[in-house]
C-alpha cells in the first residue's frame, strides 16, 4: 500500500523535482554572512537562498556540521520550522534535516552527552549502547531533526588513525553488537522511527573506511574475503535489523573510489545485502571524484557516475550544479529514469517511514525530558563503565581520603578535550564555552576530595588557537615545585580535540611536552597516577613503568571528571575492557586477531599474543578493584555439526571484597583451516554484576555458523576441525565434525 503511494508520488513529479530531493545542501547555503565555521554571530536564514533552494531547485534535505553557535532546542526546532514551511510549500515533501548527533543530541546546548563510540565499546556493555541511542534519538527529535548521521560501523583498527575514537574498537563482532543496539536505540526496537521519539540511523562508511597508512582517508587494498569477514558484518547485520539509511565511505578501495563502485553499493548493499533505504554520499565526494580521486574527467561526469553506482543522495552538491547536471544526464540518457526513480523512492521511504509528511516538525514541550537527570544519570553510567583501569601498582586506587593531590597535565583542567569531536562543532573547539554546568577533572576532584587537598599546575596547555597538537605554557618546573607538598601527583595527559584529515598525526608517542612532564613527575618520587584522556592509545612505553597507575578515559563526554574522580575515591568501581590492542611500539601496531606469521611462530594459546609481540596491553584487558575468579568452563558436549549450536557456561566468582562488574569475553580458535585462521575471535560477551562473594553461572549459545570464515573463493564456510574455546583463564577444545559451505560464491569485486 504505502510502496503504491510513493509510486504515485514520484508519477506525479517532475524530473527536476525529483532530482532536487537527491540533493542535500549545508545549513550555511540558507544562512546570511560568514559561514558557521567563522563566525559565532546567531544564524540568520538567508530567504532569498530558501527561495533558490526549495523554490527552484525543489532541495530534498539538509544537513549541518559545525555549530559554533549556542543553539538551544528552541532555536533549532524554530530554524527547521522555517525550513519545512518554505520546502513544503514549494515542494509539498519535507525536508530530511540530519546532524552528527554522535555521542548525543551534540550540536545543543543542554543536551546530554555520551562516550564517544570508542568508550561505549569498552563498557561491553549492549544495554548502554541502546541507552545512548535512546536518549540521542528523544533528544535530537526535541530539536526537530530526525536523522543522525550514526553510528560509524568501521573498525578501529590502526591505532594512529584521526577516526579511530569514533568506532566501537578493533573487532568485527563487538562493532557489530554495540552497532546493532546504539541503532535499536536510535530507532526503536521495532524500528519505530515515525513516533517522532525516535531517529533515522545512517550506517557510516560504507565500507572498508578505516586507515591503512595513519592517515585519514588513504586508499585500501583489501581483498575480497577479507572485505567479507571484517568490514561487512556490522553493516549487514545493521542492514538486517532495518536501518534507514546509510552513508559512503569517501576512500578508495582496490582503486575503484567507493562512491563509484556499483559492486559495492548496488550489487553488494541493494541487492545482496538487501537494503532498501536511501545511500547518501559523504562530504563533496561527487565532486571528488572528479576534483580528487581522478576518475571522473568533470564534474558532470562524476554525478553520472556515482547515480549509476548506486549513491541516491548528494551530500553538497556543490551549489545545486549536481541538479543541472543530473537534469542533463537524464535527458541525455546517460542515467536512466529508472535509476532516478529508484533514489528518489528510497529517499521518500525513508521520510515517509519518519512520518514526515503528518509531522515535519515536533513540538518541544513534548519533550520534558530533555537534559533531565534521568538522563544525565544513564550518561553518567555508560561513563562509569567505561572508564578502564590498566594498571593499579599495590592497589594505590582508590585514594584514601585525604589523600593530597597534584592535578596537572593539559587535559586537567578542559571541556573541550573530555568530549572531543564533534561536541558542538566539528572539531570540538567551541565546547568549553557551554559547559559551565559541568566539571573537569581539575574540578570534581576539588570537589570531591575537598578543595584544600588539591594543587594544581597544568605543566603544559594546548594552544587551543593553533593547530590540535600545538601546546603552550610548558612549565614543568611549576609542576614540579607544586609536587612536593602533594602525596599523589594525578598526572592528566592525552590528546586535544579533533577528527578526520585534521587530526592526522606524524607520531603515536605521546608529544614530547606531555613526556616530559611524565618524567618529571615520576622523578619527585611521588606516586603518579596517570589519566588518559584520549580518543587513540597514544604510545606511553617509554614512560609507563614509572606510573604507579594508569587509567583510560577515552572521550568519556561531559560527567568524565565527576566519574572518574569517583573511580579514585572508590566510589564506583572500575569494569572497563579495552576495546583495541594498547601499542607498546610504533612499529608493532597489531590487533588481537592476527594471522601467525614468521615473527609469532611460537605463538601457542588464544590470549598471549602480548607476551610474544611485546604490546602495552591487550584488548580486552581492564582491571577492578574486585577479583574475578574463572572457574567450571562446561561445554554440553565436545563434537557440533554445522547447523548446531554450541552451549558453554562458565562459573564467575567475585572473589575479592568489593561489589563490582566483569565483562565475560568468549573468544574461540580455530587450530587449523584452508585459509589461515585468526589466532583468537571473539564470539561472544556478556556484562554481569557480581556482589562481593557472589558467583554467577554465565551461559552463552555460540551457533557453530558463526565459527564460519571467508574461504580463498570469499565464501563463508565452516570447515570440520578441532577449536578451542576460552573464557578468562579457562580453555577446552571441540570439534566441528563436517564442513558445510553457507552460501554460494558471488563475489563482487
Ligand atoms: O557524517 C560526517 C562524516 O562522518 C564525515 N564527513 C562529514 C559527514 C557529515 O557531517
Amino acid at each position: 500500500e504505502e510502496e503504491k503511494e510513493l509510486d504515485k508520488l514520484i508519477a506525479e513529479m517532475t524530473l527536476e523535482e525529483k532530482v532536487g530531493q537527491m540533493a542535500q545542501v549545508t545549513l550555511d547555503v540558507l544562512t546570511e554572512g560568514k559561514s558557521e565555521f567563522e563566525s559565532n554571530e546567531p544564524l540568520v536564514l538567508d530567504e532569498k537562498m530558501l527561495e533558490k533552494a526549495f523554490n527552484k531547485y525543489k532541495v530534498g534535505s539538509v544537513l549541518n556540521t559545525a555549530n559554533n553557535r549556542a543553539r538551544t532546542p528552541q532555536k533549532w526546532n524554530e530554524l527547521i520550522s522555517r525550513i519545512q514551511e518554505v520546502a513544503l510549500k514549494a515542494t509539498n515533501v519535507p525536508v530530511l534535516y540530519g546532524v552528527d548527533a554522535i555521542h548525543g543530541t551534540t550540536y545543543t546546548a543542554g543536551a546530554t552527552f555520551f562516550p564517544q563510540q570508542i568508550g561505549l565499546g569498552a563498557t561491553f556493555n549492549r544495554q548502554l549502547a541502546i541507552n545512548t541511542g535512546e536518549i540521542t534519538a528523544y533528544e535530537t527529535r526535541a530539536c526537530g531533526i530526525p536523522w543522525t548521521f550514526s553510528p560509524v560501523l568501521d573498525l578501529g583498527r590502526d591505532a594512529r588513525w584521526a577516526r579511530m575514537w569514533e568506532t566501537f574498537g578493533e573487532d568485527v563482532f563487538l562493532v557489530q553488537e554495540m552497532g546493532k543496539n546504539i541503532i535499536a536505540g536510535y530507532q526503536g526496537q521495532d524500528n519505530q522511527i515515525g513516533d517522532a521519539n525516535h531517529l533515522a540511523a545512517c550506517l557510516k562508511h560504507y565500507l572498508g573506511y578505516s586507515s591503512f597508512s595513519g592517515k585519514d582517508r588513504t586508499p585500501a587494498y583489501i581483498p575480497e574475503n577479507e572485505l567479507r569477514e571484517r568490514y561487512l558484518p556490522p553493516f549487514r547485520a545493521a542492514v538486517e535489523q532495518g536501518a534507514t539509511t546509510v552513508m559512503v565511505n569517501s576512500g578508495i578501495i582496490n582503486g575503484t573510489p567507493v562512491h563509484a563502485s556499483e559492486s559495492l553499493i548496488t550489487t553488494l548493499l541493494k541487492k545482496e545485502l538487501g537494503f532498501e533505504g536511501l545511500v547518501v554520499t559523504d562530504w563533496a565526494d561527487i565532486e571528488n571524484l572528479h576534483n580528487r580521486d581522478k576518475v571522473a574527467s568533470s564534474q558532470k561526469e562524476a554525478v553520472k557516475m556515482a547515480i549509476n553506482a548506486g549513491v541516491d543522495m548528494s551530500m553538497i552538491p556543490y551549489n545545486f550544479d549536481f541538479c543541472d547536471y543530473l537534469v542533463e544526464l537524464v535527458n541525455e540518457g546517460e542515467v536512466p529514469m529508472s535509476r532516478i526513480d529508484d533514489a528518489v523512492k528510497r529517499i521518500l521511504r525513508v521520510k515517509k517511514a519518519l512520518n514526515l509528511f503528518e509531522t515535519p516538525v515536533t513540538k518541544l514541550e513534548d519533550y520534558p525530558k530533555f537534559g533531565s537527570a534521568e538522563f544525565e544519570q544513564k550518561a553518567k553510567d555508560a561513563v562509569a563503565e567505561s572508564i578502564t583501569l590498566l594498571k593499579n601498582k599495590n592497589d594505590i586506587l582508590p585514594l584514601k581520603e585525604g589523600t593530597k593531590i597534584l592535578v596537572t597535565g593539559p587535559n586537567a583542567d578542559n571541556m573541550r578535550t573530555l568530549n572531543g569531536g564533534w561536541s558542538y562543532s566539528w572539531q570540538g573547539e567551541k565546547v568549553h564555552e557551554f559547559s559551565g554546568k559541568y566539571q573537569t577533572i581539575l574540578d570534581a576532584v576539588k570537589a570531591q576530595f575537598g578543595e584544600n587537598n588539591v594543587k594544581y599546575e597544568a605543566g603544559v596547555s594546548y594552544n587551543f588557537e593553533g593547530k590540535y597538537y600545538e601546546e603552550k605554557d610548558i612549565d614543568i618546573a611549576a609542576a614540579k615545585r607544586a609536587a612536593s607538598s602533594s602525596d599523589v601527583i594525578l598526572l592528566c595527559l592525552g590528546e586535544n580535540t579533533y577528527t578526520e584529515k585534521p587530526g592526522d598525526l606524524h607520531d603515536l608517542y605521546l608529544s614530547e611536552n606531555q613526556q616530559k612532564l611524565a618524567e618529571a613527575m615520576a622523578a619527585t618520587g611521588k606516586p603518579v597516577i596517570l589519566v588518559l584522556n584520549e580518543g587513540r592509545p597514544r604510545l606511553i612505553s617509554k614512560f609507563v613503568d614509572k606510573m604507579q597507575a594508569v587509567v583510560q578515559m577515552y572521550l568519556p563526554g561531559n560527567f568524565g571528571g565527576e566519574v572518574l574522580t569517583q573511580i579514585l575515591k572508590g566510589d564506583v568501581n572500575p569494569s572497563g575492557k579495552l576495546p583495541y590492542t594498547y601499542p607498546k611500539y610504533p612499529n608493532t601496531l597489531i590487533t588481537y586477531d592476527f594471522k601467525p606469521s614468521e615473527n609469532q611462530d611460537k605463538m601457542s594459546g588464544m590470549y598471549d599474543y602480548e607476551s610474544f609481540l611485546d604490546i602495552q596491553w591487550p584488548f580486552g584487558h581492564g582491571l577492578s578493584y574486585t577479583d574475578f575468579a574463572y572457574s567450571d568452563l562446561k561445554l554440553a558436549k565436545s563434537e557440533f555439526k554445522a547447523d548446531e549450536t554450541i552451549e558453554v557456561s562458565v562459573k564467575v566468582t567475585n572473589s575479592g571484597k568489593r561489589d563490582g562488574k566483569e565483562a565475560v569475553l568468549v573468544f574461540t580458535r580455530d587450530h587449523y583451516a584452508s585459509v589461515t585462521p585468526d589466532v583468537s575471535r571473539l564470539r561472544a560477551f556478556e556484562k554481569i554484576d557480581l556482589k562481593a562473594g557472589e558467583s554467577k553461572v554465565v551461559n552463552f549459545s555460540i551457533p557453530v555458523k558463526s565459527l564460519a570464515f571467508m574461504n580463498a573463493e570469499s565464501v563463508p564456510v565452516v570447515e570440520a576441525g578441532d577449536f578451542s574455546i576460552g573464557i578468562g583463564s579457562e580453555q577446552l577444545d571441540f570439534t566441528v565434525t563436517e564442513t558445510k559451505v553457507l552460501a554460494k560464491a558471488n563475489p563482487v569485486l
